[in-house]
């Protein structure tokens, strides 16, 4: 499915500042349909264009974590507010949206990829249940070297919306990012404790594995069974569930799989 897709992001420091222009490795504009290897009856259409960032096209994490909650999640994430995290063109989002039934998602990224989110939501009619926002981690402060990273606070839609499930694909690539993407699931954790993420990355360099090191100190941290883990971790792609020590580690919209065990939904989500 993903043979003719460039490899994630590269890791240049000022990866963020060059992911505002055009990339010569990645992509050009185009369509891609995809079917999560047969888990979606219908194609997504994703339309992916790099001219905004790297979140124009889609990325192998961003495949095996849309994957995995299509094969164990179908229905378990019923009812759930979604929300995603560095969404990119949507790929992850909007697979839930076609996949998994019943829920409501909120689609999150830097301004320069709203338009996309939000032409990707309509090329897959999806707009009664899905929603696109501007979500920044961090705004960079001045200029060079002397750049300072500041959070943000959550949106007021996210706030409202009090998500229970947070889903994040290839979101690890940004080494000054890791404090402010913690800080924003920090706070998605104060708004409700009892919320599990979803979270998947390629790891590219050592300092990839501070932010798993960051996240075990502050989270419960678990890696859901996946039949493709012993695929994707040669790979080095880590799939990890995220949820708050204060919780104890609970959540309805629980991380363990169903169907690995002959119990809930089937290995398709039937
Ligand atoms: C490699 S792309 C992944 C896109 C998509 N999730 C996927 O898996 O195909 C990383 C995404 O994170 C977003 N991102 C990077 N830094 C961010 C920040 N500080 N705040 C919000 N989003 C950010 C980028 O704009 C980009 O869309």
């Amino acid at each position: 499915m993903d043979e003719d897709r460039s490899p994630s992001p590269e890791l240049n420091p000022v990866s963020v500042s060059e992911d505002l222009t055009p990339l010569p490795n990645l992509k050009r504009a185009g369509k891609a349909d995809i079917d999560f290897d047969g888990l979606l009856d219908q194609p997504l259409k994703i339309h992916e264009d790099v001219r905004s960032g790297c979140g124009g096209q889609t990325w192998p994490a961003g495949l095996v974590l849309g994957k995995h909650l299509l094969r164990y999640h179908k229905h378990g994430l019923q009812g759930a507010k979604i929300l995603e995290l560095g969404a990119g063109g949507g790929l992850v989002g909007l697979a839930v949206a076609r996949g998994c039934v019943g829920s409501t998602l909120l689609l999150t990224d830097q301004d320069e990829m709203l338009q996309l989110m939000r032409h990707n939501i309509r090329l897959n009619e999806v707009g009664s249940t899905v929603g696109a926002l501007v979500l920044n981690w961090y705004v960079p402060i001045g200029m060079g070297p002397s750049t300072i990273l500041s959070g943000e606070p959550l949106p007021d839609d996210v706030v409202q919306q009090r998500p229970d499930v947070v889903l994040a694909g290839e979101c690890v690539y940004f080494e000054p990012a890791f404090p402010l993407l913690m800080k924003t699931l920090h706070d998605l954790f104060e708004l409700n404790e009892d919320a599990v993420v979803y979270f998947c990355f390629k790891k590219r360099r050592r300092a990839d594995m501070q932010f798993v090191k960051m996240a075990k100190k502050a989270f419960v941290v678990e890696e859901p069974l996946d039949e493709d883990r012993p695929i994707f971790s040669r790979q080095s792609l880590f799939l990890f569930c995220f949820k708050s020590k204060r919780a104890g580690g609970t959540s309805k919209h629980s991380a363990r799989p169903t169907g690995i065990n002959g119990e809930g939904e089937g290995k398709n989500g039937s």
